[in-house]
């Protein structure tokens, strides 16, 4: 899963807080099956200690350019071919200066240099370190030597302060790793997606909408780009970073998450219908805001337009897959859906159990197309998101092929 497999690769960790997150993604990395070693600078060893990257790396940490034992056999250099990737997470300001300006002064930063395989880095600082022109600089010039800058995202800082700065989150970083590594069997493909919930106005000031947080969608259009494909994402209101290479558009209600999927759906190759559409919405919304007077209130609620079944039925309708969320009777449901609405494909999860499905990391999908059907997890929704691009890449490619349908 996510290309990783029997994959090697060079995690660098540098001085910073979030170096304690660091040791949880070398563990995500080896649940995907890559080999892990893990390299530390003398700030990072502040932060966290090498034994643990030891214990959940399986492998003896290095963290001195001039240490005898290993240096006899040109260890550093040996290090430098054995990956296939390197990763450095988190990646402190003074960490990205010191490799624009092509210094190795320490292990990580000769590694850096010494290797041909791509190199990635995670930054990881105050916001206002991030925002200076020193450090944008530096990840200018790293960027234009073909260094794979991913993240920061926004949010809260160690600091106090809240702005761009956090390290990407280990499974995002895993996703990110992956996708130097998948087969491109989505290239030259169109692939459109929804992701996310919608919300649906009860008045100015109040919404109904659902507990769907995006991720699932965001980790498919992240790995189809991955695989090659031209992704526009249309995204309900959620509180994600756009995945790098992806056409995002945002909206709000299902009027207009449809209106935004028919105007590109007969120019699309494939249309995943991710987004938990609020089926209903309210049939009249007032101008002002309802007051808290009667003692019941009702409201009376229509139905939204059904977007995967439109997109399933168009004359030229890409190859269609859509998602089932069930509480029960999983399968009997997903199956009905598949052949109601006429799709080429369904991914059903169960939802209401803690840890899996809405506004969870994981999830345990059972995938069914008209002539088989494959479970996949459960396991972490980017991981999975690389399994389900390749299993769409398969069934479209046999369908268009003149395979089975
Ligand atoms: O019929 P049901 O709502 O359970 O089907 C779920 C699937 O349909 C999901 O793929 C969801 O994105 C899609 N859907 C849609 N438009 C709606 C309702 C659901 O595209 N109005």
């Amino acid at each position: 899963m996510a290309g990783l497999e029997h994959r090697r690769v060079l995690i660098g960790v540098s001085a910073g807080i979030a170096a304690y997150k660091t040791p949880d993604l070398v563990r995500r990395l080896r649940e995907v099956g890559a080999e892990v070693r893990v390299v530390m600078t003398a700030g990072a060893m502040e932060f966290v200690k090498p034994l643990t990257f030891q214990a959940v790396s399986g492998q003896p940490v290095r963290t001195t350019l001039l240490d005898p034992d290993a240096e006899a056999g040109m260890g550093h250099i040996e290090l430098a071919r054995w990956a296939e990737a390197v990763l450095i997470a988190p990646a402190s300001a003074d960490l990205l200066a010191r490799l624009a300006h092509g210094l190795a002064d320490d292990l990580l930063t000769t590694l850096c240099l010494a290797t041909d395989a791509p190199l990635m880095v995670a930054p990881a600082m105050n916001r206002l370190m991030w925002a200076h022109p020193a450090t944008r600089a530096n990840c200018g010039l790293l960027a234009e030597r073909g260094v794979l800058i991913v993240g920061p995202d926004e949010g809260d800082q160690a600091c106090g302060e809240s702005g761009a700065g956090r390290m990407l989150e280990p499974l995002a970083l895993v996703q990110r790793l992956g996708g130097l590594f998948a087969e491109p069997v989505l290239s030259g493909l169109r692939l459109l997606i929804t992701a996310g919930p919608t919300r649906e106005a009860v008045d100015p000031v109040r919404y109904i909408s659902n507990r769907s947080s995006g991720k699932m969608g965001f980790a498919i259009a992240s790995a189809a780009r991955a695989a090659g494909a031209d992704v526009t994402l249309v995204a309900g209101p959620v509180n994600l970073e756009t995945p790098t290479g992806v056409d995002r558009v945002d909206v709000e209600t299902a009027a207009e998450m449809h209106a935004a999927v028919m105007s590109r759906a007969d120019t699309s190759d494939i249309f995943i219908a991710c987004a938990a559409v609020a089926d209903y919405r309210v049939a009249s919304v007032p101008d002002q805001k309802i007051k808290k007077s009667a003692e019941r209130l009702s409201l009376e609620l229509e139905r939204n337009p059904d977007i995967l079944g439109d997109v399933a039925s168009l004359t030229r309708a890409p190859f269609t897959v859509g998602f089932a969320a069930e509480t029960e009777n999983l399968e009997a449901h997903a199956e009905d859906k598949l052949q109601r609405k006429g799709l080429d494909m369904i991914i059903a999860n169960l939802v209401g159990r803690p840890g899996t499905g809405f506004d969870a990391d994981d999830n345990l999908l059972w995938v069914r197309w008209p002539t088989g059907s494959r479970s996949l997890g459960p396991a972490a929704k980017t991981v999975l998101a690389s399994a389900l691009v390749a299993l769409i890449a398969e069934r479209y490619h046999e369908r268009f092929s003149g395979g089975d349908s």
